[in-house]
């Protein structure tokens, strides 16, 4: 697999939080009827396409979570980030995912249209961006776009 010089390709975490283990079984209006292992297959596809190396992660220990904020950190590798429910009161996670140096946040439903409790995010502030409300297509856009940072600064 090449990146965007033909050099190797970039390294991009994918990382889950709780209850995303349960997807395609849970709140399917909610979050669709697909599960993490088409996520899986779907992001493997858009790795070669993209020109990354894609790993997807999911956990529901918030401890576990923190780690791989860590390493990630550690390894200077870029994170896509969907932190679950820990988006909305996780100061551990935030003050984790500060120390990454590109992070996306992503959601698959549209936290901001649904429950109060939802539409505070302690980790948007210390994220490059955002993607919400695009089911797996939210993972996809950015991807994309740390592609096209990548490509930007090579
Ligand atoms: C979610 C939105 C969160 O509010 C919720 O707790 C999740 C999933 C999403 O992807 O839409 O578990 O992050």
């Amino acid at each position: 697999m090449n990146g965007p010089a033909g050099g190797p390709a970039r390294a991009v975490l994918i990382l889950n939080g709780p209850n995303l283990g349960r997807l395609g079984a849970r709140e399917p209006d909610v979050y669709g009827r697909l599960g993490l292992d088409d996520l899986r297959q779907a992001a493997a596809g858009w790795a070669d396409q993209l020109g990354l190396a894609v790993e997807v992660r999911q956990t529901d220990s918030e401890a576990e979570l923190i780690g791989w904020l860590h390493q990630a950190a550690d390894q200077a590798r870029p994170v896509v980030l969907n932190p679950a429910a820990f988006t909305h009161y996780s100061y551990a996670l935030r003050d984790a995912a500060a120390q990454v140096p590109l992070l996306v946040e992503v959601h698959l439903s549209n936290p901001a249209a649904r429950e109060a409790f939802r539409q505070t995010s302690v980790i948007s502030a210390v994220a490059k961006g955002v993607i919400a409300g695009f089911g797996f297509d939210s993972y996809y856009l950015a991807l994309a776009e740390l592609a096209r940072l990548a490509a930007a600064s090579a």
